[in-house]
């Protein structure tokens, strides 16, 4: 049986305070389904307070949303899984759409992030997903394939194994179209086939895949019911503490 995971990627939204003070009324919030697993990613700043505060709440954890691809030196202004993981955080956001779009990110930063993340035992949230213009042009399983393929695949199966995928059509992120049910599972299965030919049917069936863009309170259930949908990576509504309850208890 794989893991319920839903994943809260607050990006850069939230003062300290703030950001405290929603974790207090999501706690605060019930029921909470604790066999899912509520993963928050708030901004660098806040990772430390926050796995502090989540550290004893069953189903909890928290992620970094980014991390840097070496282990340590002069860097001004980046942050390594290292200190990431000294925070109490187990997992780290890598290969979001804004940070291959806005930041140049490419498929071999990314594997290299990957690897320092697993090397620090943290997990990493791979994400992934094609452009509009791909998907219009009937081209979007062959660009997954790719990243897949660039980002992933040079990892041994006990490593592979280790990590969660997030596909997010990039079309959907923050536009408030969200994928139909029909092309999330047909991309989480084609995703799921793809781990099967490389690491086999075990690995594969056990390979937790979120879908990420626009989910909401509303959508989450249909998306969830998807057989190869195992939760969901969400960025705008889980900025209130209701909406990421509701989307958490959407299982
Ligand atoms: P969204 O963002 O839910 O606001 O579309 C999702 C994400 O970028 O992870």
């Amino acid at each position: 049986m794989r893991k319920k995971i839903v994943a809260a990627n607050w990006k850069m939204n939230k003062t300290f305070a703030d950001g405290l003070q929603l974790i207090d009324e999501i706690l605060n919030t019930t029921p909470v389904n604790n066999n899912v697993i509520k993963i928050i990613a708030p901004p660098f700043i806040h990772l430390a307070a926050i796995a502090d505060k989540l550290k004893s709440k069953e189903g909890f954890a928290v992620a970094a949303q980014n991390c840097h691809h070496l282990k340590s030196g002069a860097f001004t202004g980046e942050v390594s899984a290292e200190m990431i993981a000294s925070t109490g955080a187990e997992y780290v956001i890598i290969g979001h759409s804004e940070r291959r779009m806005y930041f140049g990110e490419t498929s071999s930063l990314l594997a290299q992030k990957v690897n320092i993340t697993l090397a620090n035992n943290l997990t990493p949230i791979f994400c992934l997903g094609e452009m509009i213009e791909d998907r219009n042009a009937n081209l979007h399983l062959e660009k997954v394939k790719q990243q897949l393929k660039e980002g992933l695949f040079h990892l041994s199966p006990s490593d592979f194994s280790k990590l969660i995928i997030a596909y997010e059509p990039v079309w959907a992120i923050g536009t408030g179209v969200t994928a139909t049910t029909h092309q999330a599972q047909g991309m989480h299965n084609f995703i799921r086939s793809e781990i099967n030919k490389k690491y086999g049917k075990n690995i594969s069936e056990n390979t937790i895949l979120l879908y990420g863009g626009s989910c909401n309170a509303e959508n989450a259930k249909d998306l969830f019911a998807c057989l190869d949908v195992d939760g969901g990576l969400v960025g705008g509504a889980s900025l209130k503490a209701n909406d990421f309850v509701a989307i958490a208890n959407s299982f």
